[in-house]
């Protein structure tokens, strides 16, 4: 990989995102490390509850960069009035619809679109999410515009990203092993939006009402753990012995570090913006 930014390389995304098989793994590698921090999506529900201006069970919502669904699972049980959710990848948007039990998917409707061009009505919803996706936009700004016209006057954005430095351990692991020596100098998965410049790039489009960084530490109980998730993250260019095998891998970091845990930490910044015309 190069150094410049794949993160918002469509052609690049495009291939990144087409199944949902690494964003699972990765996912579930990461939550099986979870030591210290709120889960995203208990946030996200709380900070509905605080700052929607009208009842859940009337509002009309938005989730934009769905992914496989993990956060429109919980605002479909949150039981809004509708709930729109929109990805760029269709394999993603199928695994949205298919995680989604028949009772919540009655108000929900599932979209393949580029968030840069949303295909809502203006001042449509109540509320937009948008949930570790923002930092793949080519214009962020383009995205936050569009999330804001999709709000009605007194409807709020929440977007959700991390700070660039999240899992700086592992990549200085990966370095001082030799299995990635240029990873604490590649682009962060967070370089465009992250939990330093979001309130800054939302603050001329919506009234920034609140920022939330929470702490999140992880330890991976052993090397195989760790394997699963190095070999999912995207930011890693590993030796082609490796390919995609994880536990090629874990025999890579045997040889080289001992058997053992490895704590890694990530800060997950929360920002609320809010329509006020
Ligand atoms: C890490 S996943 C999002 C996870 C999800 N929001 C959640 O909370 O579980 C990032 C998503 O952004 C989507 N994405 C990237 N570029 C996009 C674009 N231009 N328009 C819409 N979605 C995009 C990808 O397809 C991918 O599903």
């Amino acid at each position: 990989m190069s150094s410049a930014n794949p993160f918002t390389d469509t052609g690049y995304l495009h291939q990144l995102y087409a199944t949902p098989r690494r964003l699972t793994e990765r996912t579930s590698a990461l939550l099986d490390a979870r030591l210290h921090g709120t889960p995203v999506v208990e946030v996200i529900s709380d900070l509905l509850h605080t700052h929607l201006a009208v009842p859940v069970d009337t509002a009309r919502v938005l989730d934009v960069g769905c992914g496989r669904g993990t956060t429109t699972q919980a605002l479909a049980a949150l039981d809004p009035r509708f709930l729109v959710a929109v990805d760029a990848s269709a394999s993603l948007i199928s695994t949205t619809r298919t995680r989604l039990g028949a009772e919540e998917r009655r108000n929900a409707w599932m979209c393949v679109a580029d968030f840069h061009h949303l295909p809502l009505p203006a001042k449509s919803v109540d509320a937009v999410v948008a949930a570790f996706c923002l930092y793949h936009a080519a214009q962020p700004t383009v995205v936050l515009s569009e999330t804001a016209r999709c709000l009605r006057p007194g409807g709020v954005l929440i977007a959700v990203t991390k700070a660039r430095d999240s899992y700086h351990e592992l990549d200085r692991l990966l370095a001082s092993t030799g299995l990635d020596s240029h990873a604490p100098n590649r682009p962060s998965l967070y370089e465009t939006v992250h939990s330093h410049n979001i309130a800054e790039l939302a603050a001329p489009i919506l009234h920034v009402r609140q920022l939330r960084h929470d702490q999140h530490l992880f330890r991976f109980t052993s090397l195989d753990h760790l394997a699963r998730y190095l070999i999912t993250s995207p930011k890693y260019t590993l030796a082609a012995s490796v390919g995609n095998d994880p536990d090629r891998l874990a025999s890579e970091l045997r040889l080289r570090r001992p058997e053992g845990p490895v704590n890694a930490s990530s800060t997950v910044t929360y920002l609320v913006g809010v329509r006020h015309d």
